[in-house]
């Protein structure tokens, strides 16, 4: 039980990686927040781990608002206790060549991916700071660190979220909170699946161990990144993308 005791928010928790993290973090004796914007969803899915005996809730969230993430946190607090572990991994995409990359598309990505990191961080960050511990983990991507065809706004906010972590692992370190981000490859998840399939066969060519990764995978990095086993582990951007990155 790597997580007992331990209070967690997973953003975008409904779906995809940051499902599979709300199930490997309550498997370790976590108490998770779902906190995801699709209410009927994330009800499911917090339903379906509580039938499984975990001690899980939802909130419904839209991580881009300031108001809903401190009313979400604050909620958390009076329900839980306390927050120890913040998971930023909520993210859209909107792709599009930047000769036709509308303004909202852009403004949308950096809207959730990037402003909803802060207002997430900043919201929990109180509660962390009174304690003297907590660990923040937040979702980069490939395509932050490397760019890619067709994601302006997403890679620019995933890049944005690798400098706001090496930022707050300088700020925060000497108040016992770790700070660490995540840089999934391509992961088979409902993001994934919106790609064309002459892209989806590109991506696997770039990757070494030649296959897509799952969601566990991901959520196997975060399980790390939210133990003690990485207390002394700080500011990193861990590549977890099958050997894209090296
Ligand atoms: N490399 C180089 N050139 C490329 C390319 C690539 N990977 N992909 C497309 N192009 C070229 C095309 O060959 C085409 O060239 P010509 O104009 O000379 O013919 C031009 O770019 C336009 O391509 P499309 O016809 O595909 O343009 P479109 O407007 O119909 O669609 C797009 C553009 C929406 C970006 C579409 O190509 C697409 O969806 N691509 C996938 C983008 C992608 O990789 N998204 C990752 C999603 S998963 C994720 O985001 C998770 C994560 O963190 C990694
Ligand atoms: P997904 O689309 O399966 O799940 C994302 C979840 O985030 C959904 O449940 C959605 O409702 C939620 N969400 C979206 N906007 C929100 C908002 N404004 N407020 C609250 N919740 C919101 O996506 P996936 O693949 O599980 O992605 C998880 C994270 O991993 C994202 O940050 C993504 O950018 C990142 N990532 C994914 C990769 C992949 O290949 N799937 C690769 C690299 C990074």
């Amino acid at each position: 039980m790597r997580l007992e005791g331990k209070v967690a928010i997973i953003t975008g928790a409904a779906n995809g990686i940051g499902f599979a993290a709300a199930e490997t973090f309550a498997k370790e004796g976590a108490t998770v927040a779902l906190a995801d914007y699709q209410a009927d969803l994330g009800e499911s899915k917090a339903q379906l781990l509580r039938d499984k005996g975990y001690n899980v809730n939802f909130y419904q969230v839209n991580v881009a608002d300031r108001k809903s993430i401190d009313e979400m946190a604050k909620a958390v607090e009076e329900d839980f206790g306390t927050i120890d572990i913040l998971v930023n991994n909520a993210g859209i995409t909107r792709d599009g060549m930047l000769a036709k990359l509308t303004p909202a598309d852009f403004q949308a990505v950096i809207d959730v991916n990037l402003t909803g990191v802060f207002h997430c961080t900043q919201a929990v960050l109180p509660i962390m700071l009174a304690k003297g511990k907590g660990k923040i983990i937040s979702t980069s991507s490939v395509s932050g660190v490397n760019g890619n065809v067709g994601q302006t706004n997403y890679a620019a906010a995933k890049a944005g979220v690798i400098g706001m972590t090496k930022t707050w692992a300088k700020e925060l370190g000497r108040k016992g909170i770790n700070v660490n981000a995540v840089a999934p490859g391509f992961i088979e998840t409902a993001m994934t699946a919106a790609v064309p399939d002459k892209v989806i066969g590109q991506m696997k060519m770039m990757v070494p161990l030649g296959k897509l990764g799952k969601p566990e995978d991901i959520a196997n990095a975060y399980l790390f990144l939210a133990s003690s086993e990485a207390d002394y582990v700080n500011g990193v951007v861990l590549h977890v993308d099958g050997g894209i990155m090296m």
